[in-house]
């Protein structure tokens, strides 16, 4: 029976295939552009748990082993919460500096514009510091001490797709969404919700439809997959279609995590070197910054990584801080494709918001213009948008977005403390950012009563809409970076005010330059607005 049954599943899907007449931006089965993708081991974390804490954690669905006693650990803190765009998702604790306020008594929220990064997922490729231990043991290593689990240690993971971990922040986000704004669905219409054709980008935007619609999502809403690869144009993938994001000349970071991964690391490898008799071992910073990355990675895909135990907490700090160089002098203000990159969501969010197809200047398409110029890929008539994207090309949208309170300088020899710029907080897994178009009856004060009898309005104006951008849960002050906007308590920004900036920063994304011109690349910290200057 068994048998019959499978050959008659075979049957269909190649009938499926060979008459189907979806165009390929609507199939979300893995395609030619899906990449590679691989499941590493499966977890038994029943087995594994190594029961750290003396009080075990009953914590309801929250399955990784992360509170891990690193030396010189502030009470309560978590390393996980220090991994950059490896940590798994969780919203700012301290939020971004401005007050999260109730909507107004009268105001209604009109429109979201949301774009979402994929879940927690395995490496991308193995990291390199794998086949160096292999090789340190070949040679002969014997490790002790903390050390001694890599004797018998070997490599598990598998590549690119989402670990459960990472089908659950989609799934649990889709959740939480549904309850935030379930009413601006209408249960009627068919919504188009876009991501790329890559495994992991498919599989989130999957989860998180199933979270918010039900296991019946495909009813509402209609998933686009963009075709995310080298040479193609992708607003969510704009790295794919801009030359210089993908050859690395618009890379300005590796000079400057060189530097710091030579300053943070430097106890931790005569620690490790140390720790590995025999025959010694020449751990290297780099290495060392790979094994901590191991750490977030096996802890996601099997709850418990003993890799975490290595580092102390000053280490961890710093872990976080060569990210945030990186996604600075790579995506942010310090790259000369840091706005190009991003572009083409400005560009999309300008003709949603004005509810007009996108018509950039030609030097300036960051865009696939089949996909963007058919109201059927890219329609103008919905209150939901949901996009899907990656880690980098999110913070570039941030930058495109001109979110400058994220583009400030950052030593490479000297932790800056008080930065904005915290990839933890920007891009975790299944993190996002999302902008809710607000329509009031009069214009909002721009400091909210302290008194909640007092009116929030100033009764005297006219009906005003604005926009509200949300990160991972929490406000960002619009006001920091878009003078424009005003010193809000509640970090809005009037919506034309808003729709004005952006459509400048088309031209400062000085596209054509920027993404085809030939050029060197520059000093790390000499670009500063995240284009190749306009002449
Ligand atoms: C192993 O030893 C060889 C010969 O000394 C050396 O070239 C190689 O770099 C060593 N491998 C590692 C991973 O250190
Ligand atoms: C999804 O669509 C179905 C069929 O139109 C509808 O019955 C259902 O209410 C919709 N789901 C939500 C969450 O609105
Ligand atoms: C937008 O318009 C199309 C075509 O009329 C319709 O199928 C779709 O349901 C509409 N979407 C929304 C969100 O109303
Ligand atoms: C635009 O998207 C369409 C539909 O997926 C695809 O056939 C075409 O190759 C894309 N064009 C570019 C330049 O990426
Ligand atoms: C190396 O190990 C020895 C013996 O365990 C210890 O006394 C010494 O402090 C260690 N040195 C470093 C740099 O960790
Ligand atoms: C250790 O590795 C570094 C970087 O690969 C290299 O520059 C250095 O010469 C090596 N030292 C020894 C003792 O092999
Ligand atoms: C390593 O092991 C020692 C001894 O068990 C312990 O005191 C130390 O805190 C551990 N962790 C690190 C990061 O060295
Ligand atoms: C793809 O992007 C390039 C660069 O902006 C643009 O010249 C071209 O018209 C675009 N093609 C499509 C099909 O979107
Ligand atoms: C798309 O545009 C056509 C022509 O302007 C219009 O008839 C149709 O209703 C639109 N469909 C959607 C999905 O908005
Ligand atoms: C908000 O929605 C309610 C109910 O649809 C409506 O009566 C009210 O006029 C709306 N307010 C604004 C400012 O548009
Ligand atoms: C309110 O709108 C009316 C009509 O458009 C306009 O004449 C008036 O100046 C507006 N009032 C304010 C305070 O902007
Ligand atoms: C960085 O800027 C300085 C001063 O403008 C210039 O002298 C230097 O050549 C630049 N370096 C690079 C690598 O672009």
């Amino acid at each position: 029976m068994a048998r019959v049954w499978v050959l008659a599943l075979c049957v269909s899907t190649v009938i499926a295939d060979t008459t189907t007449t979806i165009p390929d931006y609507f199939q979300t089965s893995f395609g030619p552009y899906a990449g590679g993708y691989e499941t590493g081991r499966v977890p038994f974390l029943a087995q594994t748990n190594p029961a750290l804490s003396a009080q075990p954690t009953y914590v309801p669905n929250g399955p990784l082993v992360t509170d891990i006693p690193v030396p010189d650990k502030p009470e309560g803190a978590s390393i996980f919460s220090h991994m950059g765009n490896l940590s798994p998702y969780r919203p700012n604790a301290d939020g971004f500096g401005v007050d999260e306020y109730a909507l107004p008594y009268g105001s209604n929220i009109t429109q979201i514009h949301m774009v979402h990064r994929h879940g927690s997922r395995y490496p991308t490729s193995k990291p390199g510091v794998v086949d160096r231990i292999n090789g340190f043991i070949e040679n002969g290593t014997v490790f002790t001490g903390n050390l001694s689990f890599l004797n018998s240690w070997t490599y598990q993971l598998g590549e690119n797709e989402l670990t459960v971990r990472g089908r659950q922040e989609l799934f649990d986000s889709g959740i939480l969404h549904y309850y935030n704004y379930g009413q601006l669905y209408n249960p009627g219409s068919n919504l188009i919700a876009r991501t790329t054709t890559m495994v992991r980008m498919l599989q989130s935007a999957e989860s998180f439809l199933y979270g918010f619609f039900g296991s019946k999502w495909t009813q509402n809403v209609t998933l686009e997959a963009i075709i995310d690869s080298t040479g193609f144009n992708n607003s969510m993938g704009g790295d794919q279609m801009c030359t210089n994001a993908g050859n690395g000349r618009g890379q300005t970071s590796g000079s400057a995590t060189d530097q710091w991964k030579s300053i943070y690391l430097q106890d931790a490898t005569l620690r490790f070197q140390n720790q590995s008799s025999g025959r010694s071992a020449n751990w290297t910073v780099d290495d060392l910054n790979d094994v901590q990355s191991l750490c977030a990675y096996e802890t996601s895909a099997f709850g418990y990584s003993p890799f975490c135990l290595l580092f102390t907490w000053d280490e961890w700090l710093g872990f976080e801080y060569t990210l945030d160089i990186q996604f600075y002098g790579n995506n942010g203000f310090a790259s000369p494709v840091g706005r190009a990159i991003g572009l083409g969501f400005v560009e999309e969010l300008i003709a949603r918001l004005i509810q007009h197809l996108p018509d950039p200047p030609d030097d300036s398409i960051a865009f696939n213009t089949t996909l963007d110029d058919n109201n059927s890929t890219f329609p103008l008539n919905q209150t939901i948008y949901f996009d899907f994207s990656h880690d980098t090309e999110i913070f570039s949208m941030m930058t495109a977005l001109g979110l400058s309170k994220f583009g400030k300088y950052l030593s490479p020899t000297e932790l800056a403390t008080n930065r904005s710029l915290v990839v933890s907080n920007i891009t975790p897994f299944g993190g996002y950012f999302l902008f809710e178009v607000i329509k009031a009856p009069y214009p909002v004060l721009d400091q909210r009563p302290r008194n909640s009898s007092d009116s929030p309005y100033d009764t005297s104006g006219n009906s005003t809409s604005y926009v509200h951008m949300i990160m991972n849960q929490r406000t960002i002050p619009l006001g920091e970076s878009i003078p424009d906007c005003g010193a809000r308590d509640d970090g809005w920004c009037e919506l034309q005010t808003f729709i004005n900036f952006q459509q400048q920063n088309v031209d400062k994304a000085n596209y054509n330059a920027s993404c085809f011109g030939d050029y060197s690349t520059p000093g790390y910290g000499n670009i500063t607005d995240g284009a190749i200057p306009n002449s």
